[in-house]
């Protein structure tokens, strides 16, 4: 347990867009109590006038932190995103006001695997041409082009956290896992990795794709590789909309090289569930489109609510940026016993740490435990001592030139 020298009553927590209420109820449970949650997200303007005086602020998608919100809160101290994207933050400039932000990368990584795995039965069974032809009063009873996934051979391009577990479960249902990534991943199960994408598309009855938006991964998918995949094979992508080249999968769904498809994310979305889905793919019975709900659970919620809330409550608390995306990450123990912590954010520039260690010599502070991380333009250092008395201190290091921040934590 540690003090905070601003107590935690005093510290402003504002929460917008209708966050989980779970992130609320772990600040008040752990003692924070000065709490402003909204279900919307304010104005630009109103925001600065709200922001004016918080601490730690909680956001979804839709609230833009740009440069100028940003210079309107003097005393924030962390953002967290309660969602996976943090590209509505100007996430250089928080870092270079000292303000470190956290979000919750893997909180749905279990919602997107299994809406996959039921998607390579729903596929390999036919079931998205039969559902659809019911609508439309059409009784499609026959077992053609209808398999189990038992014994069937599943390729995911890109192992990490959705691809490994997907690995797992399918391989739970008798299904035969190989995957492609480009680091060396360790196998989960049996999963077998393969040398090359070209040996994995040549192999598998569905390919399913897990790999992150970048350079490499964009139209990863189109008419070469689709046309190494075998006959009849299935496509997923609940990635990212532009890993595949949709011409080139509407020209493999005509010519029957693929069989099915399901695609959970695309090229263009529509902004909001206002505005209409444009794509010609809409034509086609055999694709399994669902609105970018890959991750978009209850207990994804509750998982990311818990997630960003204890990432901020443990930076508010004892200074630990571990997965900050814009920060150096330090990752901290317990402030011990009658010790402080004291963090210096800096502009991370020569001789800094010599000066911050001046002062702390000057004080003739034993310091106990030293960490520093630097990340771009600034620097964190955090130092235990053993003594309680530090704001002649903090007022010294606050005027070392390029000096951001400096906070102080008492054990207790
Ligand atoms: P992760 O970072 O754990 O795994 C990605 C894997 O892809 C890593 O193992 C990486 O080495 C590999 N990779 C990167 N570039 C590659 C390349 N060129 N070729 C082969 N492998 C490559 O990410 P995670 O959490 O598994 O997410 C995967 C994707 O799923 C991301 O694009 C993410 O945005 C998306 N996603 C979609 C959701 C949805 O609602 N549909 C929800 C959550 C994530």
């Amino acid at each position: 347990m540690s003090k905070l020298s601003l107590s935690k009553e005093k510290i402003k927590v504002v929460l917008l867009e209708g966050v989980h209420p779970l992130a609320e109820e772990s600040f008040r449970k752990d003692g924070y109590n000065n709490i402003t949650y909204l279900k919307g997200t304010p104005e630009k303007e109103e925001l600065k006038t709200l922001l004016s005086d918080a601490h730690i602020l909680g956001i979804r998608s839709r609230t833009h932190i740009t440069q100028d919100v940003l210079d309107a809160c003097d005393k924030l101290m962390a953002i967290g995103t309660f969602c996976i994207g943090t590209n509505q933050i100007n996430l250089e400039y928080a870092r270079n006001k000292g303000i470190p932000v956290f979000n919750a990368p893997f909180s749905n990584t279990r919602s997107v695997a299994e809406l996959v795995l039921a998607e390579i039965i729903f596929l390999m069974r036919g079931i998205p041409q039969k559902n659809a032809a019911a609508h439309r009063g059409q009784w499609q009873k026959t077992a053609e082009s209808s398999f189990e996934i038992r014994g069937k051979k599943l390729g995911i391009v890109g192992f990490g956290h959705i691809g490994s577990q997907l690995g797992v479960i399918a391989e739970s249902l008798g299904m035969k896992v190989y995957f492609y990534d480009i680091e060396n991943k360790l196998p989960m199960g049996n999963a077998k990795n393969t040398e090359s994408l070209n040996e994995l598309l040549a192999k598998v009855d569905v390919l399913s794709l897990h790999v992150p938006s970048t350079a490499a991964t964009k139209d990863m998918i189109g008419k070469q590789q689709l046309d190494k995949m075998r006959q009849g094979s299935y496509l997923i992508n609940a990635a990212r909309g532009d890993v595949v080249v949709i011409e080139d999968l509407i020209d493999a769904l005509d010519s029957g090289k693929i069989k099915g498809a399901a695609l959970d994310v695309f090229p263009q979305e529509p902004s909001s569930n206002n505005d209409p889905f444009i794509s010609q793919l809409k034509e086609y019975d055999q694709v399994i489109i669902t609105p970018h709900i890959g991750g978009s659970t209850l207990e994804a919620q509750v998982n990311i609510a818990n997630e960003v809330s204890n990432k901020l409550m443990k930076y508010s608390n004892n200074g630990t940026t571990s997965s900050a995306v814009n920060f150096p990450q330090v990752s901290l123990p317990e402030i011990a016993g009658k010790q402080s912590r004291v963090m210096h954010i800096h502009k991370n520039k020569p001789g800094m740490l010599e000066q911050v260690n001046r002062i702390f010599s000057k004080h003739d502070m034993n310091i106990t435990a030293l960490h520093l991380q630097t990340e771009g333009e600034i620097g964190y250092v955090i130092m235990d001592v053993d003594c309680n008395e530090v704001d002649d201190l903090k007022t010294e290091l606050k005027s070392i030139d390029g000096t951001l921040r400096v906070r102080v934590l008492h054990g207790s």
